[in-house]
């Protein structure tokens, strides 16, 4: 549902400027949400969207700019204020009591009068609540009993207990399972047909489509469009959200697989519990070749990356580069082999965060010329040798001495990205190399791995995500407990023969 020009709306907000040191996190905004919409904020990480919503919901205080809500211009002090406006926010981390139960968190805060209402009844009226929106937790559970999307549920009952009239959602699906975000489309729909106001903060542009009536987009402090969603496509916020044409087809040229590179055979391994995680695997990669590894989480996709890089020990068969065997090499001997490695969690290991980007990106080469002087470290060649992977792999950083903790999510990955593919001769590992980046970095993050398997390296692509392998990845071969249930070219997969797979059906 469109808004009707001569409603109200909910919320004006006008000229909404907002500065921290150093940075301009909102500048001039204006944003309207009407009474019956669901509205989507829309916008890269960085881009101002938690910043503008937490001045909405009174917990920052904007350096300009005013709030007008139905009709009437308002100054909100607190959170607390603003609820009292109607206005409530479900944060990205909750802000519930684990060792209380439900009913209790949603009295929490209340005037005082709360603690003598009966808790019963207070149980009485979330569940009449719950049944209505589509939110179905039990009252009296702990909040350490539950899921993270029950938990989230009731973030969203103790705002509609409160009478939340607009009600402003920041990520929320970020924490959650496919399903259950389709349930929550359901409710921001149910709510918004009672005649509430929904903003719900996301970068996903499917989200977006699928669940908002319009849709503001943000993109370094500043709104560059609004628009309902009928009107627009994935394409042009795409474009808006990153500001440049973002591709969500890169084209994949022709094959041309040289030699065998790795040579995985009746590989087994256990997992951390001691129980059998690897159950037999072999395949090959040849040089200009993406294999790409599907499989539901928790199927011994961690245990093969781990094994291949020399991280865990394989208890029977072979691992070779090049025809020379490196079965249960040590890290530093799989790395000499030519092995590198995009691991699934960036700062657990793929980063020293407190390091300078420049030494994270050279991690691999400092032992060797022209970076390292005899046992000397040339200071000056390592700084040049950043310069040149931030400028080649557009890393967006102060400059190569900034602490790599500093950068946002998509250039650390781009920097662990860079420092691999440099490093590497051979084969390169990577695993859920765009996970939890925005499209702007997971395009380039593609495009970088199609340009190193086009310049011939080999690549073992580990991803949950079913469309990134059918566009990178060559051959497909699905993980399926332990053991690998088939290998399909890329040009037959889809997403359901391979969903198929994912559940061991042979097809
Ligand atoms: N409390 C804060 N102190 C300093 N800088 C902040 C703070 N909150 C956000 N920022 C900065 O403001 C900018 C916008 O951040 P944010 O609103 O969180 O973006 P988004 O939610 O769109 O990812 C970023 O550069 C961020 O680093
Ligand atoms: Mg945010």
């Amino acid at each position: 549902m469109s808004p009707d020009p001569s409603d109200l709306p909910a919320v004006q907000m006008r000229g909404i400027t907002k500065r921290f040191p150093g940075v301009l996190a909102n500048d001039h905004v204006d944003l309207d949400v009407y009474p019956g919409e669901v509205l989507a904020l829309l916008g890269e990480n960085g881009a101002g969207k938690s910043t503008l919503m937490n001045i909405l919901s009174g917990l920052y205080r904007p350096d300009e700019g005013q709030i007008i809500i139905h009709g009437r211009p308002i100054h909100l002090r607190s959170p607390r204020d603003a609820i009292a406006h109607g206005i409530g926010m479900v944060h990205q981390h909750f802000m519930l009591v684990e060792s209380l139960t439900v009913a209790e968190n949603v009295v929490l805060g209340l005037d005082s009068t709360g603690f003598v209402l009966n808790l019963k009844q207070v149980g009485e009226e979330l569940a009449a609540l719950a049944a209505r929106y589509g939110l179905p937790v039990d009252p009296d559970a702990y909040i350490w009993q539950l899921s993270v999307g029950e938990q989230q549920r009731v973030e969203i009952l103790k705002l509609l207990y409160r009478g939340a009239d607009v009600l402003i959602l920041d990520e929320p699906t970020a924490v959650l399972t496919p399903q259950e975000a389709a349930d929550l489309a359901t409710t921001l729909r149910q709510m918004a047909d009672e005649g509430k106001a929904v903003i719900f903060i996301t970068h996903k542009l499917d989200e977006v489509m699928a669940f908002a009536d319009r849709v503001t987009v943000l993109r370094a402090g500043r709104v560059v469009a609004t628009l309902p969603t009928q009107e627009t496509t994935k394409a042009e916020l795409a474009r808006l959200m990153v500001g440049r044409e973002v591709l969500f087809h890169l084209s994949k040229k022709a094959r041309r697989p040289g030699r065998v590179v790795l040579e995985v055979e009746e590989l087994e391994a256990l997992n951390d519990k001691g129980l059998p995680a690897l159950r037999g695997i072999s395949f090959t990669i040849h040089e200009g070749e993406i294999l790409g590894i599907a499989g539901v989480a928790g199927n011994g996709q961690r245990e093969l990356a781990e094994v291949i890089t020399g991280l865990r020990p394989a208890t029977r068969g072979h691992v070779r580069v090049y025809g020379r065997e490196i079965t249960n090499s040590s890290p530093r001997q799989a790395i000499e082999a030519g092995i590198s490695h995009i691991p699934g969690d960036r700062l657990g290991m793929g980063l020293v965060p407190n390091l300078p980007v420049s030494d994270n990106l050279a991690m691999k080469a400092y032992r060797r010329p022209p970076l390292a002087r005899g046992p000397i470290l040339d200071q000056q060649a390592l700084y040049r040798f950043a310069r040149r992977l931030i400028e080649a792999f557009r890393i967006v950083t102060p400059g190569p001495e900034t602490p790599v903790k500093l950068l946002s999510g998509g250039n650390q990955q781009r920097a662990v990205l860079a420092r691999e593919i440099t490093a590497g001769r051979g084969i390169l590992i990577a695993v859920h190399p765009t996970r939890g980046l925005d499209v702007g970095a997971t395009e380039s993050v593609r495009r970088t791995l199609l340009e190193q398997r086009d310049q011939g390296a080999a690549i073992l692509l580990i991803s949950e995500d079913l469309d990134e392998l059918l566009q990178l990845a060559d051959r497909i071969a699905v993980l399926f407990e332990g053991r690998i249930i088939g290998i399909v070219p890329a040009e037959e997969a889809d997403t359901e023969r391979l969903g198929l797979m994912m559940a061991g059906q042979v097809v």
